[in-house]
This record gives C-alpha cells, structure tokens and sequence, in this order.
C-alpha cells in the first residue's frame, strides 16, 4: 500500500537575537539603556525578514555575562548574540573576556574590521577591545557602549553576518537592499 506523501511547508523561522547591554549603571537604574534600544532600531532598520528580539541588562560582572551569553546561545537558541558596552580599558571591563571564554572559535576579523572603521571616526577606538565568536551554531558579537559607535560598527560588519549564520546552519537572514546589502560567496559552478 502507497503510503500518502505529506509535503509540509518549512515554517517560516524567526530569527533570534539576542542584544546584551552590559553596564552597572544602566542595570542599577541609574540611566537609561540606549545601547539595546539602538541596536534593536538598527535591526529594525536592516533587517527584511522575521526576527524576534531577546533582549537582557546585566552588570559589568564576568560571570553574569557568561551566563547570559551561554544561556541565550544554548537555551534561547538565538543565531546571533550582540553585546554593547564593557569593551573598553577600564577596571570594570570585561565583555570581550567573558564572550572569548564561552565561543569555541574567535573571529578576531570583526574586532579588527570594526576598530579600522571607528577609529576614522575617534582616536579613541583604539581603546576598544571588542571581539565576536562562535559559540555552538551562535555568532557572538562585541559592539560598543556608544549608540552612534554601534551603528558605525554594525554597518561594518552586517555585509557578512548572514553568511555567517548560515555557515552556521541558522536561519536565512534577508536585508533591505536599500539599506543593506549582504554578501554571500556565490557557490562554484555544479557544486
Ligand atoms: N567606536 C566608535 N565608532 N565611536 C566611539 O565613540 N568610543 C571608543 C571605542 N569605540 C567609540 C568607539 C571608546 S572611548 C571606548 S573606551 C571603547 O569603544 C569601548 O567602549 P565601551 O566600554 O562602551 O564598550
């Protein structure tokens, strides 16, 4: 007996991402979080297709960061994870090292690429010390604390995010041309 063959649609994914604001004043109340708002602006600037944002506000504590990071990677199954804020030299700090000892894989280019393009803009980008990895099939990124800094590195970096995440088996992230434009290697031919 044939055995009726059902064909279901993929349901449609919604993208993920989780958008990290790191910083002891902003988490005790004492101002407000412009970091995650901006970041969740851009997105919503660039982004065409579903997304659903994951947003957290945590200290300045290493331990506490790690977790957020594991946890909305592991558990919250974001593809992408960005953090704004703790990259900087002060004692207080420690976003980078905190996202290096939760990823499996460094992807030192986006540090390097967003530095390059900040520090046309101020000396002090040298300061930043920001980083991004992979952590299971999630991207973690470092931006910094400044709402106008984090939309200069995310210009920079975005063109290659959505090849990232599908090298990581994530969903399809689609931008507006107009607004952005995504690079993705085209495959060899009858490959
Ligand atoms: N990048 C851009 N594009 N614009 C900026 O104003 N500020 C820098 C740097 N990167 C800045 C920037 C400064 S002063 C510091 S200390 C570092 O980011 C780290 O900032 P954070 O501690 O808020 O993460």
């Amino acid at each position: 007996m044939d055995v009726p063959l059902v064909v279901q649609e993929p349901a449609s994914v919604s993208a993920r991402i989780g958008i990290v604001t790191v910083s002891d004043r902003a988490s005790r109340g004492e101002y407000e979080d412009l970091g995650g708002p901006a970041i969740q602006d851009y997105f919503r600037d660039v982004l065409a297709s579903d997304w659903t944002p994951v947003p957290c506000l945590i200290p300045d504590e290493r331990v506490v960061i790690e977790r957020t990071l594991a946890a909305l990677a592991d558990d919250e199954r974001c593809c992408l994870v960005v953090t704004t804020g703790g990259t900087g030299p002060a004692l207080r700090d420690v976003t980078p090292e905190a996202t290096e000892a939760v990823c499996q894989k460094l992807l030192p280019g986006f540090g390097e690429l967003m530095r390059k393009v900040s520090l046309e803009k101020v000396p002090t980008a040298i300061l930043s010390r920001q980083t991004a990895g992979v952590r299971g099939g999630t991207l973690i990124i470092n931006l910094p604390g400044q709402p106008k800094a984090i939309r200069e590195c995310l210009d920079a970096v975005m063109p290659a995010v959505p090849y990232c995440i599908e090298l990581l088996e994530g969903p399809r992230l689609e931008t507006r041309p107009e607004r952005l434009v995504a690079f993705r290697p085209k495959k060899p031919a009858g490959g």
